[in-house]
């Protein structure tokens, strides 16, 4: 099995914390470190939610906390889905972990100059510090193998007609990152809408009942409900974890190759993910997007990680 060496940037954020579990414990995957931005909840708080989650998975990686505001834009939270705390549904043992001394692109830079072979980046929160990288650092961009994001739609959004939250978060910094000549996988939510984590799903990870299939279920109960208030869903779509579980098995998703731009005008398209999926307008391919996702393979990559931590 191929292992890829990879840095996972997060806004945890409920499905974060999913993405986490899977980054945190598969032969696969070596954690190189983790990354925080604002995002679902301020910097303070997916900082506190992130070392909580690398405490309680007893991952020995650094945290390193990145911006707590967009390039541009002011700081737009999603507290109606991951809560005041922005990891609501869980009361986690009393934190030791301290985050790292070095900034999240002080720390992605170091890492990527003292790599030995290409790393892979996974986002899945919003894409300020990997611009910030990319303009720092243009030439650190032969060392990276992949850019895996979580993010954009070809349809519609989730927090706009047209825009999905992650990039609307900051569409400056996503039109940064989506112009550098990095081989990018998106994973929108054309896919991550086919997977939701239904409460007969949930109920299939409870009989894991390992200490961390417990707070895999106690954080999806309090997801689903905020799912359910919100958007009328019964279970909401797991987005962030799609884009660990294609590096495990790349056969998991359907890629299609295009050009892909970001609407950074400031009418109702701000913060769009145009994707020419039929090549209409002939330019630079730029993105391989995620037009497609095997559910049953998808959830049995959670249940099999999530059983790794007995
Ligand atoms: O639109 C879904 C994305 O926004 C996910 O990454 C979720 O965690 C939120 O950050
Ligand atoms: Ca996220």
């Amino acid at each position: 099995m191929k292992k890829h060496n990879i840095i996972l940037d997060c806004d945890p954020g409920h499905d974060d914390a999913v993405a986490l579990m899977l980054a945190g414990n598969h032969d696969a995957i070596n954690l190189l470190g983790v990354t925080v931005e604002s995002g679902n909840q301020t910097l303070e708080k997916t900082a506190f939610n992130t070392l909580n989650l690398v405490q309680y998975l007893n991952l020995d990686v650094p945290v390193c906390l990145g911006v707590d505001s967009p390039l541009i834009r002011h700081v737009e939270v999603a507290e109606k889905i991951h809560g005041e705390s922005g990891l609501d549904g869980y009361t986690f043992p009393p934190l030791k972990k301290q985050a790292d001394k070095r900034h999240a692109v002080d720390f992605i830079i170091e890492t990527l100059e003292n790599a030995k072979e290409p790393i892979t980046l996974v986002t899945t929160g919003p894409l300020t510090n990997i611009a910030l990288v990319y303009k720092l650092r243009p030439d650190l961009i032969t060392k990276i193998a992949q850019h895996v994001l979580m993010g954009g739609s070809v349809g519609s959004g989730n927090v706009s007609a047209a825009a999905e939250f992650n990039i609307l978060c900051d569409p400056e910094a996503a039109h940064i990152v989506f112009n550098a000549d990095v081989k990018r996988v998106m994973v929108g939510l054309d896919v991550t809408r086919q997977v939701k984590v239904l409460p007969e799903i949930v109920d299939r990870m409870e009989t894991i009942n390992n200490h961390v299939s417990d707070l895999f279920v106690k954080l999806m109960r309090v997801y689903n409900a905020n799912q359910l208030k919100v958007f009328g869903l019964p279970g909401g779509p797991l987005h962030d974890p799609v884009t660990v579980a294609y590096l495990i098995d790349p056969t998991l998703l359907t890629l299609t190759h295009a050009s892909c731009t970001i609407d950074t005008s400031k009418g109702p398209s701000y913060g769009r993910t145009n994707c020419d999926l039929f090549d209409y307008l002939g330019e630079k391919k730029n993105t391989y997007v995620a037009t497609g996702i095997d559910g049953t393979k998808f959830w049995n990559i959670i249940e099999t990680t999530l059983k790794r931590y007995n």
